[in-house]
């Protein structure tokens, strides 16, 4: 099956590149506004085919939409960065309208396809495709949760002292500093509830190092992360193309799950061959209740500048 990565910057070449190595996908082809670099990345990545053992066909075009006909799933990554000391809401003025115009695009020939917004402000871009777009809820699937949650795992194996496959955790709500709710009292090693290891204290600060995880890589690489951003859209690419019916946090459109409505936000979802299938419904304590509603309030300000 045909996945389309639209965006061949560090974002959308990284998704190419572990989708390709994974093998699942027929064919990925990337689109790209700027002349020849989405067919250089695909040239490149190809000829890495004989070296990491993969089959998949890479193909890049320049806006040449009517290659991307037939996708099973188109990936946006297009748009700007966002700098050191910059918040992924500061590149709503932008992004919206390349986002919007994209996926436009898409649809235009594949309209069936699932859509994975990974743009930034991302859950802000997920509704700006969810109200502009027409399509049903469960074929706009915001990437967040799953990029926050390996963070997440990579922060609780660090202060466990743990190999990574021994932590599981999930982070829920904003894909932003202040909105990220990291699950820290359902996160665990190898079962066991990760306070029977770790202080109060140490647990929280591995909630905040994961709120900040993309600020803290924005200020090292003076850019956007790529790398765990593109795995973790092969991963959900993988739970839809596979129909494994994973269960992975994403951001949709909430219509009164977790009290909120007409808002995307991450929430734990079982992605399949449809997409979204189902959202996991957990039962959140008090205090989570209100963090997330506050993350709702603050993405809905954010919303306001979609002026829709
Ligand atoms: C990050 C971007 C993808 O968190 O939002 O690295």
């Amino acid at each position: 099956m045909k996945v389309t990565i639209v965006g061949a910057g560090a974002v959308g070449a990284s998704c190419a590149e572990y989708i390709a190595i994974k093998n699942f996908a027929s064919e990925v082809v990337l689109v790209d506004i700027k002349e020849g670099f989405a067919e250089g990345k695909a040239m490149d990545l190809r000829q890495t085919a004989s070296l990491n053992g993969f089959d998949t066909k890479i193909n890049g075009y320049t806006q040449d939409y009517s290659k991307t006909t037939g996708s099973k799933v188109a990936v946006i990554t297009s748009g700007i960065p966002r700098k050191p000391g910059m918040t992924r809401e500061e590149l709503i003025g932008i992004n919206a309208g390349i986002v919007k115009e994209v996926a436009e695009n898409i649809l235009k020939y594949s309209p069936e396809a699932i859509i994975i917004v990974v743009s930034n402000p991302m859950d802000t871009m997920a509704y700006l495709v969810h109200k502009t777009c027409n399509i049903p809820r469960n074929r706009v699937v915001g990437m967040g949760g799953a990029l926050d949650s390996a963070r997440f795992k990579y922060r609780m194996a660090e202060a466990l002292d743990c190999p990574i496959s021994d932590v599981d955790g999930m982070v829920i709500a904003a894909h932003s500093d202040t909105g990220m709710l990291p699950l820290t009292r359902l996160a665990t090693r190898n079962g066991v509830p990760i306070a029977e290891f770790l202080s109060n204290e140490k647990i929280k600060h591995i909630a905040e190092e994961t709120k900040v995880g993309g600020a803290t890589l924005t200020k090292l690489l003076g850019t956007s992360a790529w790398y765990a951003p593109g795995a973790a859209v092969s991963v959900m690419v993988q739970a839809i193309l596979c129909d494994q019916k994973k269960m992975i946090p994403c951001s949709t459109l909430l219509q009164g799950e977790y009290g909120e409505d007409d808002i995307s936000l991450g929430v734990p979802c079982i992605v399949g061959k449809d997409g979204i299938e189902s959202i996991v419904s957990l039962p959140l304590n008090e205090e989570e209740k209100e963090k997330f509603s506050s993350a709702a309030e603050a993405v809905r300000q954010v919303n306001k500048d979609l002026n829709l």
